[in-house]
């Protein structure tokens, strides 16, 4: 029987649009999947939206959209991204399909019946954007986990036996010390376990977004009951068709599961005790990768910092970002985001090293032996440097294979990447453009030595780089005249493989040095993209006279024209923008004031405002502003005060701060 592979990505939720966090996962799954199609395993890549839940009830509202609108629309633009960028997914789940509602029913029923679900009332904090109750905090305290604020929910509930679960689980984790990677994650995940399980509320009738309970439709399923289950779904779980039922038995359980760090709760817990409770096969394990972070941040909607994947597809090409995004960071633990590094990995890497290697190995085999193999032959002609690369090569593949099973992408690369620069200064020492132009027998000997040694290294480094850079490969592969690299068997790979004669391709730069405008040209279509999204309507925006009384600076901004009206130029003096609080706390000795901690997205900003007497500082931290931006600073009892805050205050009442009734991203500016 062929061995078989079945991996999977976090379904995206739907209610933000793809960007290269989500690409990041879904890369590493490729390189994974298309390593093990290369190995001939019999393989299944699974990836899809998640598109249900209040959140996404909420995005839609917002949006002026019906839910099933603005899921279809969402899940097409991330369908549409990883086709453009030639990503080998085998199927794509939505959880808003029929057959995946079907199958969640069929799931819930089936632990339902098996004893580990029961009714009980819930009284407390509900966050939103984690889908999550919150315990052990007050009403209108901000989540432990996203800091946004909670909100307070009194419903009657069905309730998973979560409790049950708490030996097992540490049985799991402790028997399969693999089962959870990497190590760090482990150790997490098994004190949360040690601390005490408590069962979990597993359905919502808060709204209405959502799988309907079985035989109690006032209910919908908890979405992350709904979501984790895509897995088993997608693989025909719970069909009645026999076809599927085939693919269920062949496939399940799942060889890997990659997901990012913030959701191993959800996967390493909650996810196999569901699948204890139904009596199914747990995943062979999961795998969790760190943040992708942008000028030290976690890229997020919600902080505004996203970068989109189109901006680096148009100007460099995928391969440029998956060879980045996998070697530059370690996998497992979180890594910066830059247009620079981004650029400067490309051309050393890719330009320089592989790209070179090429076209330098290629053209010089045109030119010298008319575009055919030359054969390492006599022994006069052969040195210790030869073997050398031999070795090294060898060496190389045994090395790049245990770190990429691994998933040590970044190591394995630099390994591989190690081949190219024993072979680039293997050419350097031999000047192969030097014995070119002699004619006497061992210079032309030394000659076919040199260039079969380069050629044979270009094409091990090839074959095994191709998973993680398809494109560029599959173009070198052709150039090396070896055909159709999906063909090749990577098992087999062996040094001294390229035959004598093999007739090279069309011979052309695979990727071409970029400079400093490619940086350029990206920051640029980042900004453009960025100022785009989610501004509130401007009427409904002004810097009310109330918080004038806190920041002295806010005198008229913009002069009046005729009629007392101000021009749009006068308004667009205005810089308004969407500001989070990370600190609140009272000023001493000033009744009115609050020191505020504000973040724009690209800085955090000290602000005084005039808000006490409305709202108690621990109510504010993790609220969304208005801030006039470009006040100029002013001190107030001794604090600079860098903007003000937007308010209305009606005649003698108290100031009512300004805010958004959907998400809008941090940075945003209203206009
Ligand atoms: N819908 C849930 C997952 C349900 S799985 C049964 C969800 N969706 S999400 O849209 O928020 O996607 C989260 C996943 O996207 C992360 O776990 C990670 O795989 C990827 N990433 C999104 N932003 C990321 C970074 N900034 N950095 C790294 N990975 C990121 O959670």
């Amino acid at each position: 029987m062929t061995k078989k592979f079945y991996i999977t990505t976090p379904i995206y939720y739907v209610n933000a649009r793809p960007h290269i966090g989500h690409t990041y996962t879904t890369i590493a799954c490729d390189a994974v999947a298309r390593r093990q199609r290369m190995l001939g395993v019999d393989t299944w890549f699974l990836t899809g939206t998640d598109e249900h839940g209040q959140k996404i009830e909420r995005a839609a509202q917002a949006a002026g959209k019906t839910p099933q609108q603005l899921t279809n629309e969402v899940s097409g633009e991330f369908r549409a991204l990883w086709d453009r960028m030639g990503l080998t997914y085998d199927d794509f789940i939505r959880t808003t399909s029929d057959r995946h509602q079907r199958a969640v029913r069929e799931l819930f029923c089936r632990i339902r019946d098996n004893g580990f679900i029961y009714k009980g009332h819930y009284t407390g904090q509900y966050c939103v954007s984690d889908e999550l109750y919150v315990d052990s905090v007050g009403p209108g305290a901000p989540c432990p986990e996203c800091g946004r604020p909670t909100e307070t929910v009194k419903e009657e509930n069905y309730f998973f036996k979560l409790s049950a679960f708490q030996d097992k689980l540490l049985k799991l984790y402790t028997e399969q010390p693999q089962w959870i990677r990497p190590e760090t994650r482990r150790n997490e995940v098994m004190s949360f376990v040690r601390s005490g399980l408590r069962d979990l509320s597993i359905s919502r009738s808060t709204f209405s977004w959502g799988i309907p309970v079985p035989d109690d439709p006032g209910h919908v399923i908890y979405v992350w009951l709904d979501a984790l289950a895509n897995y088993i779904t997608a693989m025909g779980y719970g069909s009645p068709d026999p076809t599927d039922q085939q693919k269920f038995e062949k496939y399940w359980p799942a060889d890997v599961q990659m997901i990012g760090k913030e959701i191993v709760r959800f996967h390493c817990v909650y996810w196999p005790a569901f699948l204890m409770a139904a009596g199914l096969p747990l995943p062979k394990g999961i795998v969790a990768h760190g943040w992708l972070l942008f000028e030290e941040n976690k890229m997020s909607k919600s902080r505004g910092n996203i970068v989109r994947t189109e901006t680096i597809l148009e100007v460099l090409g995928a391969d440029a970002l998956r060879y980045f995004l996998l070697r530059e960071i370690v996998f497992g633990q979180d890594g910066s985001f830059s247009f620079d590094a981004l650029v400067q990995r490309y051309n050393a890497d890719l330009a320089n090293g592989l790209g070179n290697l090429a076209s330098r190995t290629l053209t010089m085999i045109t030119r010298y032996f008319r575009g055919e193999v030359p054969y390492p032959s006599a022994a006069v002609a052969h040195k210790p440097g030869d073997d050398a690369i031999a070795e090294t090569a060898r060496q190389t593949i045994a090395d790049y294979n245990t770190l990429f099973d691994q998933y040590q992408f970044s190591r394995a690369l630099e390994t591989a990447w190690g081949l190219v620069a024993a072979v680039d200064k293997y050419i350097v020492e031999n000047e192969p453009w030097a014995l070119g132009e002699k004619q006497d027998e061992e210079s032309r000997s030394r000659l076919a030595t040199v260039l079969y040694t380069s050629a044979e290294a270009l094409r091990i480094v090839t074959a095994l780089a191709h998973p993680i850079i398809p494109q560029a490969t599959t173009k070198i592969w052709a150039q090396l005249g070896l055909g159709d690299i999906k063909k090749v068997a990577l098992q087999d790979l062996k040094w001294g493989q390229l035959q004598l004669g093999t007739k090279l391709g069309n011979v052309e730069a695979v990727f071409p040095r970029a400079d400093k405008s490619a940086i350029e040209r990206m920051q640029k279509m980042e900004e453009q993209g960025r100022s785009t999204p989610a501004a509130a309507p401007a009427a409904e925006i002004k810097p009310v006279a109330a918080t004038a009384a806190t920041t002295p600076a806010a005198t008229a901004p913009a002069p009046p024209v005729a009629g007392g009206k101000i021009s749009i130029d006068d308004f667009a003096k205005v810089e308004l923008r969407v500001g989070q609080v990370k600190v609140a706390e009272k000023v001493k000795g000033a009744d009115k004031l609050l020191r505020l901690e504000v973040d724009l997205g690209t800085e955090v900003r000290q602000v005084v405002a005039g808000i006490a007497e409305a709202y108690a500082p621990e109510t504010l931290v993790g609220r969304k502003v208005v801030i006039v931006a470009n006040l100029a600073p002013r001190k107030l009892r001794g604090l600079e005060s860098n903007g003000m805050i937007v308010a209305a205050t009606a005649e003698g009442g108290k100031p009512v701060l300004c805010s958004f009734l959907e998400d809008v991203p941090v940075g945003t500016r209203l206009k």
